[in-house]
């Protein structure tokens, strides 16, 4: 679960967030939709804590702020990070990308070595097979396709056995039929394993189609919380204030 209470974040001067309340429940598919600049990118790193907010606060899963290492440390092994990029390391095989999402788990000569326990080959493996990839276990990763590394990108994030998942336009760089696959596989996620995701899009049609919520945001405020069913003309009018000109 995350919970987020009169957040604000400023850089400088500059107002980025104003006051965002809300709360996902485990098992919640959130897209946070707005325009560019909007204050999606902050957000998220607010709840990760990569920036710190200049007022309000964050709890994820129910703890307040790290206020040591050891703490930061332990709620960055709770989230799950899925980025625009997948960022795997090309020459590694499949599964050792995803097993990286058990490295916050497991001893340092692990990683060093390369050598997993088999428990945590059989985590990995379990988070392939729900992206559909888990023939591809074996291939370097830089043979796969982009949609395919995006979702060996969700697969590492799952390996990772988080309670929430972070996902910062996790589609953007797709093509429409690829991006629905990894959405799906987002929400499933969410679904079939109680995980609180929280997920940036600024595509109004994919937003609809995978999110369970809406939460729409507009210069750093939340003008509009609901189902998709709800998100009617003024609601959008109210999250692309620019396009309502452009048509008037
Ligand atoms: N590191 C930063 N330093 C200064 N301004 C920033 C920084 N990151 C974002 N901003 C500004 O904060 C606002 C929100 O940005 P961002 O969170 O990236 O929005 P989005 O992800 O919705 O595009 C924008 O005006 C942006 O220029
Ligand atoms: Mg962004």
């Amino acid at each position: 679960m995350i919970e987020i209470l009169g957040l604000t974040k400023a850089y400088g001067a500059l107002p980025a967030l104003n006051g965002i309340t809300m709360t996902v429940p485990a098992g919640e598919m959130c897209v946070i939709l707005g325009p560019s600049g909007a204050g999606k990118s902050t957000l998220l790193r607010c709840v990760n804590q990569l920036v710190a907010p200049s007022g309000g606060g964050v709890r994820v899963n129910g703890r307040a702020a790290p206020t040591n290492r050891a703490q930061l440390r332990e709620l960055r092994a709770g989230i799950g990070m899925i980025f625009q990029h997948h960022n795997l390391v090309p020459r590694l095989s499949v599964l050792k990308n995803v097993l990286s999402g058990r490295l916050a788990r497991l001893p340092l000569w692990s990683s060093v070595l390369q050598i997993f326990p088999r428990e945590d080959i059989a985590i990995a493996m379990a988070a392939l097979a729900r992206v559909g990839l888990a023939d591809r276990a074996e291939d370097r990763a830089d043979r796969l396709s982009g949609g395919q590394q995006q979702r060996v990108g969700i697969a590492r994030a799952l390996a990772q056995q988080p309670q929430v998942i972070l996902a910062d336009e996790p589609v953007a760089s797709l093509d429409p039929k690829t991006a629905q696959v990894v959405l799906n596989d987002l929400r499933a996620a969410a679904h079939e394993l109680q995980i609180a995701v929280l997920c940036n899009l600024h595509q109004v049609d994919l937003a609809r189609q995978f999110a369970d919520r809406i939460v729409g945001i507009a210069a750093g405020q939340i003008v509009f919380d609901g189902p998709p069913a709800d998100l009617d003309d003024a609601a959008l009018a109210r999250i692309y204030p620019e396009l309502e000109t452009q048509a008037a």
